[in-house]
């Protein structure tokens, strides 16, 4: 709710002040009073609030009226605020699902209002009434983690190529919220590159805990995780063994994983940290990564997403075409939902800088 605009007296200020400014609000000289209503799964992670803040001034820019709200990963507060757009006469939806198979419902009354609904980030499932998807190359992702936990491992060099070490490395690995249709896919990539080191044995988990049903997070909640980390971690004792890495899906999940190996001994000269992945280039773990803690992330540019969302809801308001570049990947169970897919970058200690200070995304003192 705190990025909400709150309540319609404001959103009716914000409306006549457009009308007020006509010539001023677009590029075309439209004043527009269009309603574009974006719900956001939560504010517990900086990734979500930088979506919101992104897709809202850029809407604003174009001089849409913009009722952004966050449910705090709750579905019925998420249902409730979707159903109070589509009553409020939104004309288009921008949804980042909490769980993407309990939207059937409400987005069956915003397909009886004739409302378009773009599905943000994770795609919504089970619906028929997902008219585009916008979101990075989940399975990329997936691929990219995998990848550096092998690259901290020495598995494989700077360039991806086998290395020809032998381990054994003992990992073990976590995913994300099973209600997230993007966790299986970036469970899915992560598993196409580890699955051959597991199989050779280069890597052992010795939890024996691989498959996405025992590894899964849910709500992504990095206390969930780290609870999760101390049942596995007595079983190495005896074993000769140490933790030597960490297949983590979000940055939230590894900053807490972290915490968790410390407080069982991890993290000093004698025992140093596991190489440990991420994802979202999270402010915490960008500092962590500086720091030699956390080991990678894959950074997701919110502002491209933002721009690409706003293109389609641009489109579909003049009742064109959104450019989309994936047709086939996305079947929802019901229907294939037309998508854009960005490319997601990985981020280490060495190219943080260039990546994420010089591009803009943030600046030296916000990782100080
Ligand atoms: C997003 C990730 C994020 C995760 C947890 C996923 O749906 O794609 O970027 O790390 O949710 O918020």
């Amino acid at each position: 709710m705190r990025h909400g605009t709150t309540g319609r007296a404001l959103a009716a200020v914000l409306a006549l002040t457009a009308t007020t400014l006509a010539g001023c609000a677009g590029p075309t000289g439209q004043a527009s009073t269009d309603l574009v209503g974006v719900a956001m799964p939560t504010t517990t992670s900086d990734r979500w609030i930088a979506d919101g803040d992104n897709v809202s001034a850029q809407l604003e820019a174009l001089g849409h009226t913009v009722d952004l709200e966050y449910a705090e990963n709750d579905v019925p507060t998420q249902v409730a605020q979707l159903r109070a757009m589509i009553k409020a006469g939104a004309d288009v939806l921008i949804v980042a699902a909490i769980d993407g198979t309990k939207l059937k419902d409400v987005l069956a009354e915003a397909a009886a209002a004739d409302i378009p609904v773009i599905a943000y980030d994770r795609l919504i499932r089970d619906s028929p009434d997902v008219d585009y998807y916008a979101t990075f190359d989940n399975a990329r992702v997936g691929v990219q983690q995998a990848t550096t936990l092998l690259q901290g491992l020495g598995v494989l060099d700077g360039t991806g190529a086998p290395t020809g070490v032998a381990g054994p490395f003992a990992v073990e690995l976590f995913a994300g919220s099973s209600d997230d249709n993007n966790a299986t896919v970036f469970y899915d990539g992560a598993m196409s590159v580890l699955q051959p080191y597991l199989d050779s044995g280069v890597l052992v988990v010795p939890s024996g805990q691989t498959d996405f049903a025992s590894i899964a997070t849910q709500g992504w909640s990095g206390e969930t995780a780290a609870t999760r980390m101390t049942t596995l971690l007595p079983a190495y004792d005896g074993t000769g063994l140490r933790l030597d890495g960490i297949l983590s899906p979000y940055d939230g999940i590894s900053i807490a994983l972290l915490k968790a190996t410390a407080s069982l001994g991890y993290g000093t000269a004698e025992q140093p940290w596991p190489v440990v992945t991420g994802q979202d280039a999270e402010v915490a773990s960008i500092k962590s990564i500086i720091a030699g803690e956390q080991y990678a992330t894959v950074y997701k540019d919110t502002r491209q997403l933002a721009e690409v969302t706003v293109s389609m809801v641009e489109a579909v308001l003049a009742g064109d075409e959104p450019e989309t570049n994936d047709v086939t990947s996305y079947d929802n169970g019901v229907v294939i939902v037309p998508a854009y897919l960005l490319t997601s970058q990985v981020v280490t200690k060495n190219n943080y800088q260039q990546v994420l200070v010089d591009s803009g995304y943030y600046t030296q003192e916000d990782l100080a």
